[in-house]
């Protein structure tokens, strides 16, 4: 009996001994899974915040604006440039929807999405080169010649014709690269939100590397991009797809996003949002940007100063959350590192 109890006594001990490593381990890994659910949380706002502010530390927004052959030239050296990046904007913009207005380029409108992957291109160490369509939206004939000459004379003039040359185009700007990557030499392409306009012209064997970022809720265009896709692999030609998803507007998403929008702002624009229904109880846009009465019901609601040249840069933003057809910088990792990975 006592010694058994004693027994007892020592394992009581013993276990005591063994006691406290195990709760100080469960601790930590309590601690560990804490930690990284935390930093998790943290890390999407920033990873969706920053209006680029993490990038404007490294870099800044200071275009040369040029006008050549009947059209609007914007461009961006960063220092000691790596390649060379064309882009492409969809119908009704325009190259200076890239950068924000400043002193240098007064027009430039600054689009959330646009600007944010010129900065990301900048502090990757591309030179960015934008172009303005002529009309409304790009034409595949002589306007691939005009651009080809002007991508030639501007990569001539800063002495960059030793570096790669990569290209994307959005939406129509899409349709447009895809083409002239048959007549201009790319190391490879980012098509967004387009299917390209391969069916209408001979695909080369080497033509360059493409990368379709698109948007799935756009089905019929996913159908597009996918037979798209198929044929330029029986071609031989290296291709991958990036598709980008809805996600649901947070309070602070706009002033995370958009220069000179703050968070009081935001909030309340959200909150307008959600009280007029344009957003399900999930927080998801009901409708796209453009479909959806928002600017209206803000005018009569609205109880903050708001700039009404921000307008765009907000639709933008809630076209961006609705995932059917806009620009999008979300993908900026995915996007930069295809064009670095094909450079050779
Ligand atoms: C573009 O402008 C330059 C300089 O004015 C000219 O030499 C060139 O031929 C033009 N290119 C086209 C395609 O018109
Ligand atoms: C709107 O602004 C006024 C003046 O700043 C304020 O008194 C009022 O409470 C605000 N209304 C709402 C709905 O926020």
């Amino acid at each position: 009996m006592l010694r058994s109890r004693s027994r007892l006594g020592q394992q009581w001990n013993s276990m005591q001994h063994y006691r406290f490593p195990v709760v100080f381990t469960s601790l930590i890994i309590i601690l560990l899974i804490y930690t990284f659910s935390v930093s998790k949380d943290e890390q999407e706002p920033t990873s969706l915040n920053h209006k680029g502010i993490s990038l404007q530390s490294l870099v800044e927004l200071n275009p040369t604006v040029e006008f050549r052959n009947g059209t609007n030239v914007i461009s961006q050296l960063p220092y000691s440039p790596k390649a060379v990046l064309f882009l492409a904007h969809g119908c009704n913009g325009k190259a200076a929807n890239f950068w924000d207005k400043s002193p240098g380029c007064p027009n430039c409108v600054g689009l959330p999405e646009e600007r944010l992957i010129v900065l990301h291109a900048l502090a990757r160490k591309f030179a960015v080169l934008a172009v303005s369509s002529v009309g409304r939206c790009w034409t595949l004939g002589d306007e691939k010649v005009i651009v080809k000459g002007i991508i030639g004379w501007w990569v001539e003039k800063n002495n960059l014709g030793k570096v790669p040359l990569v290209a994307l185009g959005a939406s129509a700007g899409g349709y447009f690269v895809s083409a002239l990557a048959n007549d201009v030499k790319f190391s490879s392409i980012v098509v967004m939100i387009a299917e390209g306009v391969f069916e209408r012209m001979d695909v080369p064997k080497n033509y360059p590397p493409t990368l379709f970022v698109h948007m799935p809720k756009d089905r019929r265009r996913m159908r597009l991009i996918g037979e798209n896709m198929e044929a330029l692999r029986q071609k031989g030609v290296d291709v991958a797809e990036v598709k980008c998803m809805e996600f649901p507007l947070t309070p602070y998403l706009l002033s995370d996003r958009i220069p000179g929008i703050d968070d009081a702002i935001s909030f309340e624009l959200v909150e307008l949002l959600h009280k007029e229904g344009f957003v399900d109880e999930n927080g998801f846009m009901r409708k796209d940007g453009r479909a959806t009465r928002w600017k209206e019901a803000l005018k009569e609601r609205i109880n903050v100063s708001l700039d009404k040249n921000k307008l765009d840069h907000i639709q933008e933003e809630l076209n961006l959350a609705f995932a059917y057809h806009e620009m999008t910088s979300l993908q900026n990792e995915e996007i930069f590192n295809w064009f670095e990975s094909h450079m050779k």
